[in-house]
């Protein structure tokens, strides 16, 4: 038995929760690893929607999806994922964010707090019942502990009747590694 190392846990989740022709989020869509993964579970009647606000990731992730004939699987927003209730308006059955920097581009684009749990709080009124959010969270970097915090906080005080709330972590690794925070959806909102 080995167990599942961070990132393999997040895919098993979207694995689990995602079936052909769902409408599915990659919040973070840096260089395209997880748009690919989610177009490729959501089938030729799915959709995702990709959001990213540098250019560069947008243009990586059209790359990766085009190299695998998948681009009309996915929208590719160069937006704020703060703004993910102004473009998706069908019920969603999993979104994921990497919170952090796009991997070998300016350490200092960061998803940041108030636009990370907005987005979390909009995407969890568009979430199907049994849907689920998965945040991979990065930490070590500078601004990394502050996000964490508040993510951490928005999220631990979510009512349980309405969000069962997850945190799978390895806690004798050295220097800061990421951690999943999975969100399932149990019950509808109150409007
Ligand atoms: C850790 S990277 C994502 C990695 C990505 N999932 C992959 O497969 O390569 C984080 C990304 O979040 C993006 N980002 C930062 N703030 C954002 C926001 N408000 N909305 C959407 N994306 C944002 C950054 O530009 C960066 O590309």
């Amino acid at each position: 038995m080995k167990l599942q190392r961070v990132l393999q846990y997040a895919q098993q989740l979207l694995k689990d929760s995602i079936d052909e022709g769902d409408t599915v989020v990659d919040a973070t869509a840096g260089n395209g690893h997880d748009t690919l993964f989610l177009a490729q579970l959501v089938g030729d009647n799915g959709q995702v929607y990709a959001f990213d606000i540098q250019k560069e990731a947008v243009d990586a992730t059209l790359l990766r999806l085009l190299d695998h004939g998948l681009e009309h699987r996915a929208l590719v927003l160069n937006k704020g994922h703060e703004d993910v209730a102004q473009y998706v308006h069908k019920p969603v059955a999993a979104a994921i964010f990497n919170l952090g920097y796009l991997p070998g581009s300016n350490h200092d684009i960061i998803t940041k707090p108030a636009t990370t749990t907005q987005a979390i709080e909009d995407l969890l009124k568009l979430l199907k019942v049994g849907g689920l959010i998965i945040l991979v969270i990065y930490h070590g970097h500078p601004g990394g502990r502050e996000e964490r915090d508040t993510v951490m906080d928005y999220v631990s005080r979510l009512p349980q009747k309405h969000v069962h709330v997850l945190k799978y972590e390895f806690l004798n690794q050295q220097n800061d590694p990421p951690f999943v925070i999975a969100l399932e959806k149990m019950k509808e909102f109150p409007i």
